[in-house]
């Protein structure tokens, strides 16, 4: 697989449309608002970090484009229904919805593990996702057209060992993708998952303690031989928020160096 060619998100038509991305802040999520802002859209951020999620709206004004941060808990119903009316208060309209917003939880084994994690992974992966797409789509609805993107993981497709409410949350994801697309198959909104690999962000330094040789380790472990950019995933989304995805809803997409291939 190509290095050089990894960081590029193509160009697409995106003027005029407004997207919305939960977990803005950091990683995934702000390398895909910069893709969205380098293709015209108007970027909104909710997130729990202040600071990181006024950096991204720099870094979107920078680019030219309008922006606007919403300090968002997405397991929290006023919170997710203030950011979503906000936006469309502010800007007039929602076109792309990235339901990105996660948290990875404690690693343990089952027989040591505590229902607090178990909730609050299920709260924020799972309500989070679930709240989101219930304010997002009656914008959408009206308007006459959307796309939803909700940020599963391979952990949505295979099992990993001691992070069960992390495995389940993502696939929790997957089947609530699955379940609102048929819902809204005929409306003109398509609503897909995307299934990233070990993609470097703030979470996997998190999960691998900062350690080169953990990193190598989930290296070797992608067919590629490589950790994904998160511009390889911006990419992805902007490609199925594009009418290039037209025949596209109710998928769970991996973006993943071949790892569930194995
Ligand atoms: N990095 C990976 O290898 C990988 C692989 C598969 C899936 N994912 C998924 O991608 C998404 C983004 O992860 P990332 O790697 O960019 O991690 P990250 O930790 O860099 O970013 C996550 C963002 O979500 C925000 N967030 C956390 N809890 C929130 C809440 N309650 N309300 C609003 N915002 C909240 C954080 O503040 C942060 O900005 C997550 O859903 C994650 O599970 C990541």
């Amino acid at each position: 697989m190509s290095q050089g060619k990894q960081q590029d998100v193509g160009r697409f038509q995106f003027q005029d449309k407004v997207a919305f991305i939960t977990g803005g802040a950091s990683g995934i999520g702000r390398a895909t608002a910069l893709a969205f802002a380098e293709s015209g859209a108007t970027v909104v951020i909710a997130d729990v970090q202040e600071k990181e999620g006024h950096e991204t709206v720099k870094m979107i004004e920078a680019l030219g484009r309008p922006s606007h941060f919403f300090l968002c808990d997405v397991s929290r119903e006023d919170h997710v229904k203030a950011a979503v009316q906000g936006t469309v208060q502010k800007f007039g309209r929602l076109d792309f919805a990235f339901n990105n917003a996660g948290i990875e939880g404690v690693t343990e084994p089952i027989q040591n593990a505590s229902l607090e994690n178990f909730k609050r992974v299920m709260d924020i992966n799972v309500q989070g996702v679930w709240l989101c797409m219930r304010e997002q789509v009656p914008v959408m609805l009206k308007q006459g057209g959307g796309v939803i993107l909700n940020c599963s993981s391979i952990a949505g497709l295979v099992g990993f060992p001691s992070i069960s409410p992390y495995v389940a949350s993502k696939h929790a994801v997957i089947g609530l993708t699955k379940s609102v697309a048929l819902d809204l198959a005929k409306s003109g909104i398509r609503v897909n998952a995307i299934c990233p690999g070990v993609i470097q962000t703030p979470m996997i330094e998190r999960a691998t303690g900062h350690d080169e040789k953990a990193r190598s380790a989930y290296a070797s472990a992608e067919p590629v031989g490589r950790l994904g950019h998160p511009r390889e995933i911006a990419s992805a989304v902007m490609w199925l928020c594009s009418e290039g995805a037209a025949f596209t809803t109710g998928q769970a997409i991996a973006v993943d160096g071949g790892w569930v291939a194995q």
